[in-house]
């Protein structure tokens, strides 16, 4: 029987190592960020946007020694590639990789377009299978063990009425984890994977589901949904885990939330 050190306690068996979050710029990503930071890990911050991530950094890393921005599009695998590279270059490796980049479109299967399905497809799913594969490689060349999170969703557990293809992704990030964990035993891998599937977050998420900022605060105003930061507590709960236990999934709704 192996014993538990208590370095393997709390959130601070991660302390001085690396994580990479994707979607960085906004909402869950940037909230995730900032409360890495503070619990006392290095961040490689990535979106599209790196303006947003550089101000996201700059409130919580303001002399920049424990965080770099780097600009990642999910749908482009050299893109990833290559943020990956840089957080070889700047810290070592990657020890945390938080799989956060993803959007919805309100595209009805009746209705929606190619490029609208396509771009929830290749972010939500595919972005986060290059990501997993890229952290992979790097967790295991460093010889440590490692913890990958998925951003997933409510609509990743149950379908909710009109979320059409964005569901379907969000079904098939639970099933990439379960996928995933499996591939992680049967190599005998210590790295551990797991989910987080939030209802309703005030974030940009809604607005550009919508395509109306009238409607997203409409949605927002019905009752008193979940904040960024309480996805980044669940994150910080899963890492805070000793390396004998696994939580495959949490499932959090605002507590008025009847869907
Ligand atoms: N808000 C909710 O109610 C809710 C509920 C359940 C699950 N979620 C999930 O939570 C995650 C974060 O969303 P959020 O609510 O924080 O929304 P958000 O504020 O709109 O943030 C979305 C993030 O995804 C990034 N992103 C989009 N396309 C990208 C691409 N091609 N490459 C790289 N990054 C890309 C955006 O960065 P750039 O545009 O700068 O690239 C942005 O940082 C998503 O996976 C979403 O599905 C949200």
């Amino acid at each position: 029987m192996t014993t538990v050190s208590s370095t393997d306690h709390g959130v601070q068996q991660w302390s001085g190592q690396t994580a990479l979050v994707t979607g960085a710029s906004s909402g869950i990503g940037a909230a995730i960020v900032s409360r890495l930071l503070a619990e006392g890990m290095r961040v490689v911050a990535c979106a599209r946007r790196r303006d947003r991530v550089t101000e996201v950094l700059a409130a919580s890393d303001p002399l920049g020694e424990q965080s770099l921005a780097v600009r990642c599009d999910v749908r482009d695998e050299e893109s990833v590639q290559a943020a990956f590279a840089a957080a070889r270059e700047r810290f070592g490796g990657v020890d945390v990789l938080i799989n956060n980049a993803g959007l919805g479109h309100a595209a009805l299967l009746a209705e929606g377009t190619v490029a609208e399905w396509q771009e929830m497809l290749e972010v939500n799913v595919l972005g986060l299978c290059i990501c997993t594969r890229e952290a992979l490689a790097d967790m295991r060349a460093r010889g440590g063990r490692g913890q990958i999170i998925h951003i997933g969703s409510m609509a990743g557990q149950r379908v909710p009425a009109g979320a059409g293809l964005y569901a379907a992704t969000k079904h098939a990030v639970r099933a990439l984890t379960e996928s995933l964990r499996m591939e992680l035993r049967e190599a005998s891998d210590p790295i551990r994977v797991g989910e987080i599937c939030p209802g309703f977050v005030e974030t940009g998420f809604a607005a550009h589901y919508m395509k109306s900022e009238d409607q997203a605060q409409e949605i927002y105003s019905r009752f008193k949904v979940l904040e960024a930061a309480d996805v980044a507590e669940a994150v910080v709960y899963m890492l805070s885990c000793p390396p004998h236990v696994q939580v495959h999934d949490i499932l959090m709704r605002p507590t008025e939330q009847p869907t």
